[in-house]
């Protein structure tokens, strides 16, 4: 069974962008467990959290990640919560590598500052909550398999890093 290669990390981390590029320098799938949701349920992550919660995201959440673990030889870009459920980790280290993009609040912050698509940034504070969630999350974060600086200006650093790994 070919493993899947498999990217976590927080929200700006780079994980859509490393997947793409490795997908296509290993001509494998990419699939994004966002893009998913969104296509199942006809609806943007950010309307799904303003109509139906948070809870609700995370019930489709594990249910797409379920089915993309069963999967082989593909490059999964993981929403970046999906280290809430233990299960998801669980069934995503079953056939797959998991690297954790790194990149610290700031970094993130830098990035991200002007979009306005992710739900859980749209406070009046938004380097304070990525703090706080980064400081929850990160003990979950590091249970992948590696561990991966991603706050360089560039992919190619985390890229060929995951390449020498596989
Ligand atoms: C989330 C990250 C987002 C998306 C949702 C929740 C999170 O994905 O799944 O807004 O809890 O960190 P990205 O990491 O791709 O932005």
């Amino acid at each position: 069974m070919k493993k899947n290669i498999v990217l976590i990390g927080f929200m700006g981390s780079g994980k859509s962008t490393v997947a793409r590029e490795l997908g296509k320098r290993l001509k494998a799938d990419v699939l994004a467990s966002d893009a998913l949701i969104e296509h199942k349920e006809g609806q943007t992550i950010h309307e799904i959290f303003e109509s139906k919660g948070e809870d609700y995201f995370r019930d489709l959440e594990q249910g797409i990640i379920k089915d993309l673990a069963l999967r082989e030889g593909i490059v999964i870009d993981c929403g970046g919560g999906i280290v809430l459920r233990k299960d998801n980790l669980k069934n995503l280290k079953a056939n797959g590598i998991v690297f954790y993009l790194q990149a610290s609040p700031e970094v993130i912050y830098q990035r991200i500052k002007h979009e306005k698509h992710r739900p859980l940034l749209q406070v009046s504070d938004p380097l304070g909550r990525i703090k706080e969630l980064y400081n929850q999350r990160l003990p979950l974060y590091n249970q992948a398999d590696f561990t991966i600086d991603a706050n360089g200006a560039t992919i190619e650093g985390p890229v060929v890093e995951i390449l020498k790994k596989i």
